[in-house]
């Protein structure tokens, strides 16, 4: 966990990243930076030591669903008066193809939860949300127990579930 790294400026061969979604890569080569600088996403990176490569990134956000949107189990334990429930976005995940199936993958997803968990001591987040691009990236979260929000492609895990990862 202490191999990642927040600072993407710190990463020098970002143009070489390349994890088979143009749209992942080009959100790294063309637009991750100007969305930090404007606070709409903090990104974290993970380099590979020998080779400066990149070997991944995910980003968060700060985020809200309607309750209307979380299925009845759930929302039952909502007090009616949330419109609007906090949640933390996992806006993009993806690893660089040449390090893809070793695990560096649930080593950032990971990652991503417990620094989602840490941060919802401090701000209230009732779970983390995701939005696949496609049925292959649908897979490999709901590998990992995230449920599909219904009449949505998203899909989410509640952080009380993530809570038992970490404590
Ligand atoms: C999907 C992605 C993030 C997975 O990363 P990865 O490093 O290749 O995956 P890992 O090696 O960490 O795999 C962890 C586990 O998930 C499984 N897995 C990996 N990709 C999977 C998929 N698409 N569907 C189902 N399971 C998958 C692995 O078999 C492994 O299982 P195990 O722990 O039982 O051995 C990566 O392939 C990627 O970046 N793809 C392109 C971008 C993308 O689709 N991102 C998704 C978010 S939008």
């Amino acid at each position: 966990m202490n191999e990642l790294t927040e600072n993407i400026h710190s990463t020098p061969r970002i143009k070489e990243f390349s994890c088979g979604k143009d749209m992942l890569d080009d959100y790294l080569h063309k637009q991750v930076s100007q969305d930090i600088k404007r606070k709409l996403s903090a990104c974290f990176v993970l380099n590979d030591k020998e080779t400066d490569l990149l070997k991944g990134y995910y980003t968060l956000a700060n985020n809200s669903i309607a309750q209307e949107l979380i299925p009845n189990e759930f929302q039952k334990k909502l007090p009616n008066s949330y419109k609007s429930i906090p949640t933390t976005l996992l806006g993009r995940l993806a690893i660089d193809h040449r390090f893809q199936n070793q695990g560096v993958g649930k080593l950032l997803l990971v990652d991503a939860l417990k620094r989602s968990y840490d941060i919802s001591k401090s701000i209230g987040s009732f779970a983390i949300i995701v939005d696949p691009l496609d049925e292959d990236a649908e897979r490999f979260y709901d590998k990992f127990g995230f449920i599909k929000l219904p009449d949505s492609g998203k899909m989410f895990l509640p952080m009380n579930t993530i809570k038992t990862l970490f404590e």
